[in-house]
């Protein structure tokens, strides 16, 4: 990020101003935009794989130079994403809005769509790609926003178990009583969570486990956290890498690891042993929420889920940055911040 840009990724609002090439929306639209900017047109979005869109990332190169190829652009996100300016906002400007944009045209209320634009789709797709077709054991890590919706989508989608994972307890409390989690496991109380969900899958480890933590992990194991906080810091390590590892544990042979949570760069320490000679399979990705907008939508309007429940806070957007130092130290059992401009 640089000084002065402006985040935000998980936006919706009214449409204000259109395009030449619009012509699917009108003035007055209440719209909800997909936070991958997609073209719609090239190879990758012919296949539903919009967060990898060929051509909505002006900064391409640098992009490929981390990861091989270019990926798409976000909004508010970081320029290897393409730098664009973000939703936290009074006025955005959304490219391609003849693809992404979702026009919502019923009195359901913002705060029930507003999660289509990110977190309640990709913590969809975490489920959706363990390919769940019921009575599964899917373990979740992470309570946070996206878990939450990890575990109601691992619900809905016919999962018998799923155990939610976390060491704060007002979040684990959430994955009960709104998301549908079956079981808990609070880290501060459970020192070995590979054993933990092998004991509670019957002795054979979860068919999928869904990594909805990411590179900013805390290990509670203590010396090897300690160990990569040092590496972080020094910049020879992007990424920490405890649950990734710990999902590849507990998760049984052939089993699926759907990783959700976000990785930046590089991580030391992957236990390729037990990911090759169990036979397990990586699945990940940023979100390609365009594939998911409508239906998930129509869930929505069924009645089948309302995404409401994950919000804890409401702020003025000049009170933003108070809403992130909340959010990040998880205070005042913060799980998720809304602004309003
Ligand atoms: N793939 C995508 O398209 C996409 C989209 C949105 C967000 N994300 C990513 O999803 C991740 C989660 O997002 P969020 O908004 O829920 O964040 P969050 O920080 O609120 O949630 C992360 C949760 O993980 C818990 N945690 C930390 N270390 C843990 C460990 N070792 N084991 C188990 N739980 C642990 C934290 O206590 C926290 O509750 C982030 O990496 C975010 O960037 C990915
Ligand atoms: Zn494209």
């Amino acid at each position: 990020m640089k000084r002065g840009d402006i985040l935000g990724h998980e936006f919706m609002g009214e449409v204000v101003e259109t395009g030449r090439g619009v012509g699917n929306l009108k003035i007055g639209d209440r719209v909800v935009v997909p936070f991958p900017i997609a073209c719609g047109n090239c190879w990758s979005c012919q296949h539903e794989l919009y967060s990898v869109c060929e051509n909505s990332n002006p900064n391409a190169g640098i992009a490929e130079k981390m990861f091989g190829h270019p990926t798409a652009g976000i909004f508010g996100y970081s320029h290897i994403t393409g730098g664009y300016a973000g939703g936290q906002a009074e006025y955005a400007r959304v490219p391609y809005a003849d693809v992404g944009p979702l026009k919502i045209e019923d009195d359901l209320q913002d705060e029930q769509v507003l999660f289509l634009s990110d977190i309640f789709p990709t913590g969809f797709m975490g489920a959706d790609l363990c390919d769940i077709t019921g009575g599964e054991v899917i373990a979740v890590f992470g309570a946070g926003p996206v878990g939450q919706f990890a575990i109601a989508s691992a619900v809905m989608l016919g999962a018998e178990q799923v155990i939610a994972i976390d060491h704060l307890q007002y979040r684990l409390d959430m994955a009960s009583n709104k998301a549908g989690a079956t079981a808990t496991i609070n880290l501060t109380e459970e020192p070995d969570v590979v054993e933990a969900l092998k004991e509670m899958s019957g002795g054979r480890g979860p068919d999928a486990v869904i990594d909805c933590v990411g590179m900013e992990a805390s290990d509670s194991h203590g010396v090897l956290h300690a160990a990569e906080r040092v590496k972080q810091a020094t910049r020879s390590e992007t990424d920490r890498g405890p649950v990734l590892r710990d999902a590849i544990l507990a998760c049984r042979p052939a089993g699926i690891v759907s990783v959700i949570g976000v990785y930046g760069g590089l991580m030391d320490k992957f236990p390729t042993g037990a990911f090759m000679n169990k036979g397990l399979q990586l699945r990940t990705g940023q979100c390609h929420v365009q594939k998911y907008l409508k239906p998930l939508y129509q869930r929505i309007r069924d009645g089948q889920i309302d995404p409401s429940f994950v919000v804890t806070h409401r702020l003025g957007l000049d009170m933003a940055p108070n809403g992130y130092e909340t959010f990040k130290h998880k205070q005042d059992e913060c799980v998720k911040v809304v602004l309003k401009p």
